[in-house]
């Protein structure tokens, strides 16, 4: 979404529970050279997928070396979820569209909290959150560097927003459970393609976008 929309607001603020992905995002702000550098000559390869899905865990590695290692590994993994080997054509290692990551980051601050602490933290009558937590059923397939996010998760963030002084825009997977938590707020129905799908492109996923104002 961050990178779908240009700066709206004097202060724009990213957080994930995943340390691996906001420091990508502070090296790719603060360093994007030494990233490219670390890239440049590596293949596109499962050996090396392997390697790395060891490797950045590794507290010895530098923030660099950690950030270049999860870039790869997004890149190069199904779906993303740096989980299993996916082998799409492309290039893994292709850093050209870092100029403009790093562009689009420049005067965002990045945390790295649980969502109870940065909603209390950023909560005004003017703040917007857009919130984008784990589908409800799919958790495990989410690397968040952390603890799962259970049901009780879902439950405790829905009684969080219903209390909050700002505005929230979430998107969720269609569900009952959902549907139920989120009773009373604005419930737009969506459907996309299911790019993740065996069957990709052909079947249509039912999303929902919750507000709490209309
Ligand atoms: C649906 S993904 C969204 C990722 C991101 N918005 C994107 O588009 O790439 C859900 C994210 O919630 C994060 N997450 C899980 N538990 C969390 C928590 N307790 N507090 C904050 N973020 C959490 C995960 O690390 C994961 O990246």
């Amino acid at each position: 979404m961050l990178f779908h929309k240009d700066r709206h607001a004097k202060l724009e603020v990213y957080n994930d529970i995943n340390s691996n992905l906001v420091n990508l995002f502070k090296c790719v702000k603060y360093h994007p050279n030494a990233i490219k550098d670390e890239l440049e000559n590596l293949l596109y390869s499962r050996e090396t997928f392997s390697f790395f899905k060891d490797m950045h865990k590794n507290p010895n590695l530098t923030d660099i070396q950690r950030a270049a290692m999860f870039f790869y590994l997004i890149r190069t993994s199904f779906a993303s979820k740096v989980v299993n080997f996916g082998s799409k054509h492309k290039d893994a290692t292709n850093t050209d569209r870092l100029a403009e990551i790093r562009e689009r980051l420049k005067a965002v601050v990045i945390e790295n909290k649980d969502f109870a602490a940065l909603i209390k933290q950023y909560d005004r009558p003017h703040t917007l959150f857009y919130c984008d937590p784990p589908y409800y059923g799919t958790e495990r397939y989410y690397d968040h560097g952390g603890a799962p996010f259970t049901k009780e998760m879902h439950q405790k963030l829905a009684e969080i927003l219903r209390n909050i002084k700002g505005r929230v825009i979430l998107s969720y997977n269609d569900d009952g459970f959902i549907r139920e938590l989120y009773k009373g707020f604005n419930i737009e129905e969506i459907s996309r393609q299911n790019n993740l799908s065996p069957t990709a492109g052909r079947e249509a996923y039912r999303e929902l976008i919750i507000r709490n104002y209309s």
